[in-house]
C-alpha cells in the first residue's frame, strides 16, 4: 500500500505558539507520518505556548490514539540572523533577556549540538508578520515594508542559508504562501503581499541554488484562509473564510488539516520529483476568475 511514511526523519517546523494556525497542523501530520518534530517558536509567544502545552490546554491528540511529543522547543526569533544583530532594546527586553541562541544561526547551531550534522530531513517555514498589514501598501511606511518582507520572506532565505547545511539529501523544506502573492486581495496590505511574492519567487531560486548544493527540495502551499491567531491580526479573516467557502471551486472552507497532509506530502518520498513549486491548497479558489456565488444564488 502507499502511503505516507516519515519514520526515521526528523522535522524543523518554525512558527508554532498554539493549535489554531497551520504551522500545528503540519507538526500533526508530520507526527501521524512517523517524524520526529522539534519546534522554533517566537519568544514573545514563547512562556504562554509551553504553560499551555504542560496544562494540556493544547490538542496534542493523534488520529492513530498517539500524541504529539515535541524533541525540542527552542526559542526562534526569525528576523535575526546572528547574535550581533540583536538589538540592545530586545536583548533586554524580559521576554529575552533569559534565552540565549534564539537568532536563526543560534538555532542551527543547538540543532547541531543536540543531534550532531546532517540531523535534519524537514525544514518547514510557517511564520509571517507585518506590523503595518491592516495599512494599504499606499499607505505603508519603508520601515513597515522592509519589516514584514524581512519576517516574512527573508527569514525562509535565511533559514535555508542556514539549515540546508544540516540537511541529509532528499531533504525538503517547505513555506506558507498566500494568494496575495499573485493577486490583488485588499486588506492584505503594509507590504505582506510584496512579502509572499518574494517568497514564492525565492522558492523557486532556493530550489534550484539548494537542489544542486544539498540535493534538497524547496516548496511553498498558498494555502486558503483560516482563522489563525496571527489570520486575526488582519481584521477581516472571518469574512475572507465565508468568501472563500461561497466562491471556491469546492464551495467549503479549507482546513488546517488539508495544509497538514499537503506538506507532509510534500515532505515525502512521494514528493520526490516536486521542487520550486507553489502548490495552491485553497479548494481552488485560486482558478476562479470571477465571483460564483451571486451567479448560482440567481438559479
Ligand atoms: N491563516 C491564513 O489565512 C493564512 C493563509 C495563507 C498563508 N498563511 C501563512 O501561514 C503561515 C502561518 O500562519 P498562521 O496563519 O497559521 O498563523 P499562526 O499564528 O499559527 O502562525 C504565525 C506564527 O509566526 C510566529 N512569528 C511571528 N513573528 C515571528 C518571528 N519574528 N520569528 C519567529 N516566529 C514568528 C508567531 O508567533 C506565530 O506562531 C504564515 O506564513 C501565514 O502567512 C496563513
Amino acid at each position: 500500500m502507499l502511503s505516507i511514511d516519515l519514520t526515521g526523519k526528523r522535522a524543523f517546523v518554525a512558527g508554532v505558539a498554539d493549535d489554531r494556525g497551520y504551522g500545528w497542523a503540519i507538526v500533526r501530520a508530520l507526527a501521524q507520518a512517523g517524524a520526529s518534530v522539534c519546534i522554533g517558536t517566537w519568544p514573545p509567544t514563547l512562556r504562554i505556548f509551553t504553560k499551555s502545552l504542560e496544562r494540556g490546554k493544547l490538542d496534542t491528540s493523534l488520529p492513530d490514539g498517539g500524541e504529539i511529543r515535541f524533541e525540542r522547543i527552542y526559542p526562534l526569533d526569525a528576523v535575526f540572523d546572528n547574535d550581533e544583530d540583536v538589538p540592545e532594546d530586545v536583548r533586554s527586553d524580559k521576554r529575552y533577556v533569559d534565552l540565549t541562541g534564539y537568532t536563526i544561526q543560534g538555532v542551527a547551531d543547538q540543532l547541531r549540538a543536540d543531534f550532531g550534522d546532517n540531523c535534519l530531513d524537514i525544514v518547514v517555514h510557517s511564520l509571517a508578520n507585518g506590523p503595518e498589514v491592516k495599512n494599504d501598501l499606499l499607505d505603508t511606511s519603508r520601515p513597515g515594508y522592509l519589516a514584514a518582507v524581512s519576517a516574512s520572506a527573508f527569514s525562509l532565505v535565511s533559514m535555508v542559508q542556514r539549515f540546508g547545511p544540516l540537511m541529509r539529501p532528499g531533504g525538503a523544506v517547505i513555506s506558507l504562501s498566500y494568494l496575495a502573492a499573485e493577486r490583488v486581495i485588499p486588506g492584505y496590505g503594509g507590504g505582506m503581499s510584496s512579502a509572499k511574492a518574494a517568497l514564492e519567487g525565492d522558492t523557486r531560486t532556493l530550489a534550484f541554488e539548494a537542489g544542486r548544493r544539498w540535493g534538497i527540495r524547496v516548496n511553498t502551499i498558498s494555502a486558503g484562509p483560516l482563522a489563525s491567531r496571527a489570520a486575526k491580526a488582519i481584521g477581516t479573516i472571518e469574512k475572507m473564510v465565508d468568501y472563500y467557502r461561497l466562491n471556491a471551486a469546492l464551495p467549503e472552507a479549507n482546513t488546517a488539516e488539508e495544509v497538514g497532509s499537503a506538506a507532509a506530502f510534500l515532505c515525502s518520498p512521494l514528493g520526490s520529483g516536486i521542487t520550486g513549486e507553489t502548490l495552491h491548497v485553497d479548494k481552488g479558489y485560486h482558478a476562479m476568475g470571477m465571483q460564483a456565488d451571486p451567479l448560482l444564488a440567481s438559479e
